[in-house]
């Protein structure tokens, strides 16, 4: 890990330590990805303005995320099955998180419970929440999320169904791994792995099991996503759940002008751009093409975070250009959990504060609320 200089170095690393079906897990997206390869692919083409001799001496990345200061304007997103790609890794994600100073978001399937990331945790943290059938488990889980002192709340819309990702059927992907052949050769290649593991067995979801009905860990994640999300979630529930939480609720999954604008009716404080990677509407775009014209209906009535593709500090640059306030990253803290856990994750932030911090100096900036649309280069076309 040492000579990794770049989220794709760790990602490298990450996938000779981990099993194939995990790391597919993270890494895929569904169908034929088209929508994952374009959230990269649509950040790589916007262009900086190099701007030079400004002072740019005193530069920070410094900022603060719903009403909180932060080392970047960066939170980790909700990852699912976290604690499978590296013993506790929800916890060495948190840590890590603290460490940095920036938010940490724990998914509703994570491995580790909302307890057990509390009671080693020294600071707030977030919450995400998947509107599953039995609303009763849902109300105990606020509950939950309450007694631990959870203060931000984030509700995930875009996932009523689950989007096939062809991976995780290609590689039977359960939890834990089924004992067929193909996996049982893969798992003697990740020595490492199975040796952590297996000092920590618990590979069940924490927030779940025992709580919920018809949860059986040999299922397949997808098939009792299928059974147990709901269909019918709809605006009005969205409604009731803003009444019921009495902290800041950010919505996640808003990919139009009018879901915004749906979502800040609602009474959001904040709504997260995001495409789920590209896990589940493959075919929707890249979500820095949605950002500009959400920006614009949105007109500064709450915080506009985004995710989907970034993995620099050169990419939150450019979605903070474009009108972010902020932005949030899941597969770039996956892979370093994979390649070295807290101190992979620690590395990961490290690299990508230095791409933010260069780029804000190359471009003559010195502070987050300086960055703007004058900072993009534009292609003047020929006629100009
Ligand atoms: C869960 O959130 C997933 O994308 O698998």
């Amino acid at each position: 890990m040492k000579r990794a200089a770049c989220i794709e170095d760790l990602r490298k690393i990450a996938r000779r330590r981990i099993p194939k079906m995990f790391f597919d897990y993270v890494d895929g997206a569904s169908w034929t990805e088209s929508t994952h390869i374009s959230n990269s692919a649509e950040l790589a083409k916007i262009r900086f303005r190099q701007r030079v001799a400004v002072d740019v001496s005193n530069r920070t990345a410094r900022t603060s995320l719903l009403g909180e200061a932060t080392r970047l304007p960066l939170a980790v997103a909700p990852t699912g099955l976290t604690g499978v790609i590296w013993p506790n890794g929800e916890i060495q994600a948190m840590k890590a998180c603290e460490t940095v100073g920036i938010p940490y978001c724990l998914s509703t399937v994570s491995i580790a419970s909302l307890e057990k990331v509390a009671n080693a945790a020294s600071r707030n943290f977030w919450f995400q929440l998947y509107v599953i059938r039995d609303r009763d488990f849902i109300e105990r889980l606020i509950q939950r999320a309450e007694a631990v002192g959870v203060e931000t709340l984030v509700v995930t819309l875009d996932l009523q169904m689950v989007g096939q990702r062809n991976k995780d059927i290609h590689n039977g992907l359960s939890s834990p791994p089924k004992p067929t052949l193909a996996n049982i050769l893969d798992l003697m290649r990740r020595p490492a792995w199975c040796y952590g593991m297996l000092r920590h067995q618990d590979m069940r979801f924490g927030n779940l099991q025992g709580h919920v009905k018809g949860l059986d860990s040999r299922k397949g994640l997808a098939e009792w996503t299928n059974e147990q999300f709901d269909p019918t979630l709809n605006w009005d529930d969205v409604k009731r759940l803003r009444d019921r939480w009495k902290g800041k609720l950010v919505l996640k999954g808003i990919l139009s002008p009018e879901d915004a604008l749906f979502a800040v009716d609602a009474g959001a404080d904040a709504i997260i751009v995001s495409n789920h990677g590209g896990r589940q509407l493959d075919g929707a775009p890249a979500t820095i093409e949605v950002l500009p014209s959400i920006v614009r209906e949105l007109n500064n009535c709450c915080e506009i975070l985004i995710d989907g593709g970034f993995t620099s500090g050169q990419d939150i640059f450019r979605a903070i250009a474009y009108g972010a306030d902020g932005v949030l990253m899941g597969r770039a803290m996956l892979y370093g959990l994979g390649a070295g856990g807290q101190a992979g994750v620690e590395k990961a932030f490290a690299m990508i504060i230095n791409e933010l911090e260069t780029t804000m100096g190359l471009c003559g900036v010195n502070s987050i609320s300086e960055i703007g649309l004058h900072n993009i280069h534009h292609t003047p076309s020929r006629e100009e």
